[in-house]
């Protein structure tokens, strides 16, 4: 495992679309590991493909209970339900957070690292947590959907860790 580098605001593949991936093999585990390593390392509640430089449909969630870190291949939201207006960072855009609008409640169709279908309904911080790194592999970010004025810059030694 190793951790990789998170490419942050103005690295232009962070706009860019992710791809499906088609075969789950050990690269792709190993990819995994790695984002879950990375996100550890970043103290962040989710990481998705593009943010280590990596244009595949992949996504890894850890809200450090006892669900684990979730890994996710080719995440697809099939329903999604109400709003909830939150406050929300991104680990590509380090001390800056937010108010936005996500979902009240997700739920997701994805593939394991085994090739295994399976489908997660969350809702409040997993919600949002799925909702915005599925933004990630659309090319979309957190800041496209701020409610105006609400933009803060918080000073690297405070303790925010909301970081996604
Ligand atoms: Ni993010």
């Amino acid at each position: 495992m190793a951790i990789r580098i998170v490419r942050e605001n103005g690295d232009e593949i962070l706009r860019k679309k992710s791809r499906e991936v088609e075969v789950i093999d050990d690269r792709i585990r190993e990819l995994l590991d790695d984002m879950v390593e990375t996100l550890h390392s970043y103290n962040g509640v989710g990481l998705a493909g593009p943010q280590i430089g990596i244009l595949k449909r992949l996504v890894v969630i850890d809200l450090y209970d006892d669900k684990g870190p979730i890994k996710l291949v080719n995440p697809k939201i099939i329903k999604q339900k109400g709003e909830q207006e939150v406050e929300e960072g991104c680990l590509s855009f380090p001390n800056q957070f937010a108010k936005i609008i996500r979902p009240a409640e997700v739920t997701i169709e994805a593939l394991d690292e085994n090739g295994k279908k399976i489908k997660i309904k969350g809702e409040g911080l997993l919600a949002q947590a799925i909702s915005h790194e599925i933004d990630h592999l659309d090319g979309i970010l957190f800041v496209d959907k701020i409610i105006p004025g609400t933009l803060e810059y918080v000073s690297p030694d405070s303790n925010k860790d909301e970081s996604k």
